[in-house]
């Protein structure tokens, strides 16, 4: 584009030299000049870099004008190029037609009449050149403008952004190419404030409505982000800004700028997702962890308490073994001791200081063996008269015995429900052991206090040294002392006890335990320092009630007291040898085997046996089957066992009368006067 000093002044006026003339004085005021020869050249250089035409009227008079009108009405807006028509006197419009119609088609046209001044020339052509200076300064001013909106279309449309106008009043919506884009429609279609309404998501619309409302209505602000759905179906997400703006006029239109932001949202509802799901899933994974680390902690917990239980049983286990071996050689030992002092009691006559020195010598062998018996009940070898009986019905039998052993100090309550169901015992066991009980709670309470002694039903799940399956119960709980865990963990060891020398032998809790294990039951303690003690006695419910034990059968036809023929079997030659005496003392003929085999072999003979009397526990061939085969060789012939605790093999009924060792020679008449013999 020419810059407006450089702009030239076309000249045409036919007739050479008006034209030199007129460049001449153009020169003269600095305007470059084109002298065009003929009206074509003059309208081919009417374009928009030209100053200003200057042209005498008479070159145009007869001429075909129609070009240059074409050209004329073809400039840009800004331009309305200023053209100087030169006439002669009196030639201007007022008067002349033909200047009229010059001026009609020219438009901004400044006629000037010859003969002029030379300065009233160079001010007219000044005139005409600063119009034109202004008119070049709007086309700069318009092609900034245009620039400006180029670069801010090329923006919106980089940026992906629709522009909008909403008339408040009309509610007429006009909108940029890229606005209908985003709302899906093409060019042509039309989309007025109702179609961007009815595109609008039902559950956004009325938010949407609101805030344009709210904008128009005072805030002059709009913001809003919502959901629309475009002619395809498609649901999308658009964001929209927008402002009041006003004309000087004091009009308002909302202008705004909409984005399509459906990609932007769906990415953060899938990040949302995506933490979501994260966070399910860390939640998930540490509660698996959690759970897997308490079933560990459970685990060894568990194990270390089967590992405590499995020591504690196999130290017991080790514990009974011993002293149940200890304890029957001593049991044997003691029946010799008190069979010949039996025997020796009678030798000594009137003799009394012998009499009474003997008489201590058995109460001492007698307080030893019943020492072995809590042994034996410890070692779970006593022999035991298992039948069902009323528990409650054991303890009332007990409560006299009870409330003497305890004192007056200590306060004794029972509870004892009539009609529960009857427990698997041997009943002079379970007194022997609620005395026990009783008196470790007393001697736990020195200074008085409270006994509680119950019995009850109740049920085992089948863990720890219990079967599943239906128990009475027997506690008994004391106030007193209580014991500490390293008190209570040893309680039921033989032999412990924190009495004083001489008080307590250690045997009362470790007798009571053997016993419940022999009845398939359990003994439970718990107790904490001064915080007194719980002892329970769980016994295995009997499954018939109580019912009278059948007399064992005897067979026996024999004739009555006199001298018996017996043949004594024992593997112990100092038990055989007592035994022998006690038998021939009271006058009987006695036939001696120290085996099985040796005393069947006599059976086999013809020697008349009225009564055999066999130990039980004897190398090769016990007294169980010694008995079966002598019953075979003669039948009906009376037997009596022997027994020193319950070394009968569990589940075999022999159907034989027993001899509890150690014997001494009352019992051992009474036993063989029972027979019938
Ligand atoms: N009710 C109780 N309160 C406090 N400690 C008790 C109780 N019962 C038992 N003990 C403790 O357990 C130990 C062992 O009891 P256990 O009955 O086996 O033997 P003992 O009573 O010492 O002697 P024994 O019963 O042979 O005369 C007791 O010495 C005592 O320390
Ligand atoms: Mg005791």
């Amino acid at each position: 584009m020419t810059c407006p000093g450089d702009a030239p002044a076309l000249i045409f006026m036919p007739g050479g030299r008006d034209a030199r003339l007129a460049a001449t004085l153009l020169s003269e005021i600095g305007q470059p000049a084109e002298i065009c020869p003929d009206l074509d050249r003059f309208v081919g250089a009417l374009d928009a870099d030209a100053a200003f035409g200057i042209l005498t009227e008479e070159a145009v008079r007869h001429a075909d004008l129609g070009p240059l009108a074409a050209a004329v009405a073809a400039q840009p807006s800004w331009s309305a190029l200023p053209f100087v028509v030169l006439t002669r006197h009196g030639g201007g419009p007022e008067r002349n037609p033909e200047a009229a119609r010059l001026s009609e088609l020219l438009g901004n046209v400044t006629f000037l009449e010859r003969p002029f001044h030379a300065t009233t020339f160079a001010s007219v052509a000044r005139a005409a050149r600063r119009g034109r200076e202004r008119q070049f300064e709007t086309r700069a001013a318009v092609e900034r403008l245009r620039r400006s909106e180029d670069t801010l279309r090329s923006a919106l449309s980089a940026g992906r952004l629709g522009m909008w106008q909403l008339h408040p009043e009309t509610k007429l919506l006009t909108v940029t190419p890229m606005m209908r884009e985003i709302f899906g429609r093409s060019e042509g279609e039309p989309f007025g404030y109702e179609d961007f309404l009815a595109s609008l998501h039902p559950e956004d619309r009325p938010g949407v409505i609101g805030t344009v409302e709210a904008a128009i209505g005072g805030s002059g602000e709009y913001r809003a982000e919502f959901r629309h759905i475009r002619p395809d179906g498609s649901l999308r997400w658009a964001e929209a800004t927008a402002r009041i703006e006003r004309e000087p006029d004091g009009a308002v239109r909302l202008v705004g700028l909409t984005a399509d932001v459906t990609a932007r949202k769906s990415a953060e509802a899938s990040q949302r997702e995506q933490t979501e799901d994260l966070e399910r899933r860390v939640a998930a994974r540490t509660a698996e962890l959690e759970q897997a680390h308490a079933r560990m902690l459970d685990e060894i917990r568990q194990r270390e308490r089967t590992e405590g239980q499995l020591l504690q049983s196999q130290k017991m286990e080790a514990i009974g073994q011993l002293t149940g071996g200890v304890a029957h050689d001593f049991n044997n030992l003691l029946m010799a001791v008190l069979g010949n002092l039996d025997l020796l009691s009678r030798h000594v006559g009137e003799d009394a200081r012998a009499t009474r020195l003997i008489d201590g010598a058995i109460q001492g062998a007698q307080r030893g063996a019943a020492l072995t018996q809590r042994l034996l009940a410890f070692a779970r070898r006593q022999e035991l008269k298992v039948e069902p009986r009323d528990l409650a019905e054991l303890v009332r039998g007990s409560e006299e015995l009870l409330r003497r052993s305890v004192g007056d100090d200590i306060e004794l309550s029972f509870d004892l429900p009539e009609g529960l169901p009857s427990a698997q015992v041997d009943g002079t066991q379970f007194d022997l052991a609620l005395l026990n009980l009783a008196v470790n709670a007393r001697d736990a309470m020195p200074d008085g206090g409270r006994l509680a002694i119950a019995v009850d039903l109740a049920e085992a799940a089948g863990e720890g040294d219990l079967a599943q399956g239906a128990y009475l119960r027997l506690s008994v709980s004391d106030t007193g002392t209580g014991m500490d865990a390293a008190t209570l963990e040893q309680a039921t060891q033989p032999f412990f006890s924190t009495k004083e020398l001489g008080k307590g032998t250690g045997l009362g809790l470790s007798m009571i335990h053997g016993l419940a294990q022999q009845l398939h039951g359990a003994l439970r303690l718990s107790s904490r320092p001064g915080a007194g003690t719980r002892a329970e006695l769980w016994l295995p419910a009997a499954e018939m009630p109580a019912a009278a034990r059948a007399a064992p059968a005897v067979a026996a036809t024999h004739r009555q007291g006199g001298a018996l023929r017996i043949l004594f079997v024992d593997d112990d030659a100092l038990i055989a040898m007592s035994s022998v005496d006690l038998l021939e003392d009271l006058g009987h003929h006695v036939i001696q085997a120290s085996s099985g085999p040796q005393a069947l072999s006599v059976l086999e003979g013809d020697a008349p046996i009225d009564l055999m009397i066999t130990d039980y526990s004897m190398p090769r061939m016990n007294g169980g089957e010694l008995s079966r085969r002598a019953r075979e060789l003669r039948p009906g012939l009376p037997i009596l066992l022997a027994t020193g605790y319950a070394e009968l093999p569990e589940g075999a009924s022999l159907d034989l009368p027993r001899l509890a060792k150690p014997y001494m020679q009352r019992q051992l008449a009474e036993e063989i006067a029972r027979l019938g013999l």
